[in-house]
């Protein structure tokens, strides 16, 4: 009787949907018909190798795959064919092949495969470089991650003390968890990491931590992907002898000469340094009266002999500097074509910090005899941690159409993408289970610019979850609208930055702690009185306008043609301004809120409805989060009504969902900050 029971389960458990943690990602590969895969390399490398491994595991088709290494221009450029003999991969190097390989395997996953034909398919990555940016600190903390703890336990693993020796791990799951992060990056295209926190600790450059690094780096360079540090520009004295980090000093020169020397001992394709100088804090050149240019060509001069470049960061602002969207490019625009060209300046896409809507930042336009590289933000600091639903490719392809619409874009050596990873040490990589699309979207996007976000979501639907229409369309849907969601119910029209203060989750318009630099608080960015609300950038007020080229800087200089969505990020403008719809501003302000947050409510609905077709675990762990989304939608709305109604004085318009909170209880509310989780959802209101 017990074995039929058995018998009845696993024969029930057999329709049900495959449990599930997240942890496979996009390479949920079925297994497959040990196909046949050859080479033309007697000695194929390691990355040919891994090439070659996952085809024979993973395809399910029974026809023969010929990789053909040495053949095609463009280093890491691909052609995909069929022909008698079989389908051909051709590369001119193997690690080409390594990403014609998991081509094959995607349109395998997604159905794309009947599409190759006779007519060969040649793929050139849009950017040479495609960088992830991990925000990770040596203690195992994340700096705004909200997936776990940091992949890296330093704690934990072997340094490397001769290059080319390969270390034996002493704890093997960690080598297996930063090999199946190599796995995953490969994947979707992704050819560079930088291991730790752009606010970065000197220690990061001790001897021991190089070692641990080139054990890293050995992990991940079959995979193809170049290891980065970030550093803390006074380590000459942080953990050097010295007593000075000033650039021009010969000893903190030669300092930095040595050091990089020892780093390229023991990893000889090192990628170079990224650095936060004088910014938030951290030590720069301007501690030495010196400059920029004077820290970054510096450390240029060190790696050049190498090959390494410095990834140097525009994100600099004073308190007391004006307009802080005005700072990176006053800052940077007068020394360009001073800098070296293994230099990059590494600009976030927006002026002021990863907003959930920015105008591009102008400094992309301002460098003209300058290397820059854009940095998008993929860990979801000021869209909802991993709490919310935000897909980004939308907003990341607004970027790029942005810097389309000024004829601009020069050509300077390599192309670079960088994206801040929202990896942590949770099982299924970034807390939330669609956030992963964000990460699967920056590899493809820094790959292929041209990517639709549709495509995107679809693919990384189809491999992640399940093939069936069912699932893919409505869920499509959502993660499509899921940014402009986020918009409407947290700051819409061009609003900004009115977080609550440090952990950045919740809504705090009025948050001004005693003692705060005047451009940390919401009431800064916002400006509203009674007059309005918004921000003057135009000529008559912090002229940001005029750093834009044509056409943006009349466009957004005129209130009567500046693009809503972006109408208060430029624009200080009146409570009863009249806006496209014939109606005002503060209807337009509330609607917006309103329509955000029932959308937000609408997911939950679509979520429900595809129950059946995903493993109860994922569903769960979505649904509440999606719930509480929506919750937190209505806060939002709540929240900047009534706050912003003490200004504009009008009557909230009667189409809007009466308020469910009180202003006062909601100006009580105060999370604490973790460094590496999202808030807990008892802690909110
Ligand atoms: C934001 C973020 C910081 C981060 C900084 C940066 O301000 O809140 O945590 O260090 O950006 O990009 O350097």
């Amino acid at each position: 009787m017990k074995k039929l029971f058995t018998i009845v389960l696993l024969c029930l458990s057999a329709l049900t949907v495959q449990a599930e943690d997240g942890h496979s990602l996009w390479l949920r590969y079925k297994g497959g018909n040990h196909a046949t895969v050859c080479t033309n390399q007697k000695k194929p490398s390691p990355t040919l190798v891994i090439a070659q491994k996952e085809l024979s595991k993973n395809w399910q088709g029974d026809e023969k795959i010929i990789l053909v290494q040495g053949e095609g221009n463009g280093k890491e450029s691909f052609t995909l064919q069929r022909t008698d003999e079989g389908i051909q991969a051709s590369s001119a190097t193997d690690k080409g092949l390594l990403y014609a390989a998991y081509t094959l395997l995607r349109m395998q996953e997604t159905g794309e495969i009947d599409q190759l034909t006779t007519t060969s398919i040649t793929e050139t990555p849009s950017n040479d470089i495609r960088i992830l940016n991990h925000w990770d600190n040596p203690n195992g903390t994340v700096e705004r991650g909200y997936a776990g703890s940091s992949l890296w336990k330093w704690d934990e693993i072997t340094p490397t003390l001769k290059a080319g020796k390969e270390v034996k791990w002493k704890n093997a799951e960690l080598k297996q968890r930063i090999t199946d992060y190599a796995r995953a990056n490969a994947s979707i295209g992704i050819n560079a990491t930088v291991l730790n926190n752009v606010n970065a600790k000197p220690l990061m450059l001790s001897s021991d931590m190089i070692g641990k690094t080139a054990s890293i780096a050995d992990i991940l360079r079959p995979y193809g992907i170049k290891v980065y540090l970030a550093v803390n520009f006074g380590s000459p004295h942080g953990i050097g002898d010295l007593d000075t980090a000033d650039p021009l000093n010969p000893e903190v020169v030669k300092w930095w000469q040595k050091k990089v020397a020892e780093i390229y001992t023991l990893i000889p394709d090192f990628g170079g340094f990224l650095v936060k100088a004088n910014s938030e804090g951290e030590p720069g050149p301007m501690d030495y009266n010196r400059t920029h240019v004077d820290g970054a060509n510096m450390l240029a001069d060190a790696l050049h002999p190498h090959g390494g470049i410095v990834m140097w960061r525009s994100f600099v602002y004073a308190s007391d500097g004006g307009d802080r969207a005005n700072q990176a490019y006053t800052e940077f625009k007068r020394f360009d074509g001073q800098f070296r060209n293994n230099v990059i300046i590494q600009i976030k896409n927006g002026p002021i910090d990863f907003q959930p809507r920015e105008p591009i930042s102008p400094l992309f336009f301002g460098l003209e005899k300058t290397r820059t590289m854009p940095e998008f933000q993929i860990t979801q600091e000021y869209t909802g941690h991993s709490i919310h639903t935000c897909f980004l490719a939308p907003m990341w392809k607004e970027f790029f159409g942005f810097q389309s619409m000024c004829s601009t874009p020069k050509a300077y050596g390599q192309k670079l993408l960088a994206g801040v990873a929202n990896i942590g040490d949770d099982i299924n990589w970034c807390g939330n289970d669609l956030a992963q699309a964000n990460w699967y979207a920056f590899g493809r996007l820094a790959w292929n610019e041209e990517l639709s976000s549709e495509q995107i979501a679809r693919e990384f639907l189809a491999q992640t979850f399940t093939n069936d229409p069912k699932f893919v369309e409505p869920i499509t849907e959502l993660l499509l609208h899921s940014r402009e969601t986020v918009v409407s119910y947290m700051m819409p029209l061009g609003l900004h930055h009115i977080f609550a203060g440090g952990h950045h989750y919740g809504p705090e318009p009025w948050c001004a702690p005693k003692g705060w630099r005047e451009d940390w608080l919401p009431r800064y960015y916002h400006r509203a009185d009674n007059e309005g609300i918004g921000f003057d950038r135009t000529h008559n007020g912090s002229k940001n306008t005029e750093q834009y080229p044509e056409p943006l800087r009349s466009l957004y200089d005129n209130i009567n043609t500046c693009p809503e969505n972006l109408l208060l990020w430029f624009h200080h403008a009146s409570w009863n301004h009249l806006m496209s719809n014939g109606l005002t501003l503060w209807h337009n302000l509330c609607g917006k809120y309103e329509e955000g947050a029932q959308q937000a409510e609408k997911f939950v609905e679509v979520w429900k409805q595809v129950k059946p077709y995903i493993d109860s675990e994922r569903y769960e762990s979505m649904l509440w989060r999606l719930q509480r989304q929506a919750r937190d939608a209505w806060w939002w709305h709540d929240a900047c009504i009534l706050y912003f109604q003490q200004f504009s004085q009008l009557p909230i318009p009667s189409c809007i969902t009466p308020m469910q909170f009180k202003l006062d209880d909601l100006m009580k509310v105060k999370l604490p900050i973790d460094n590496y989780r999202a808030p807990k959802p008892d802690m909110l209101p």
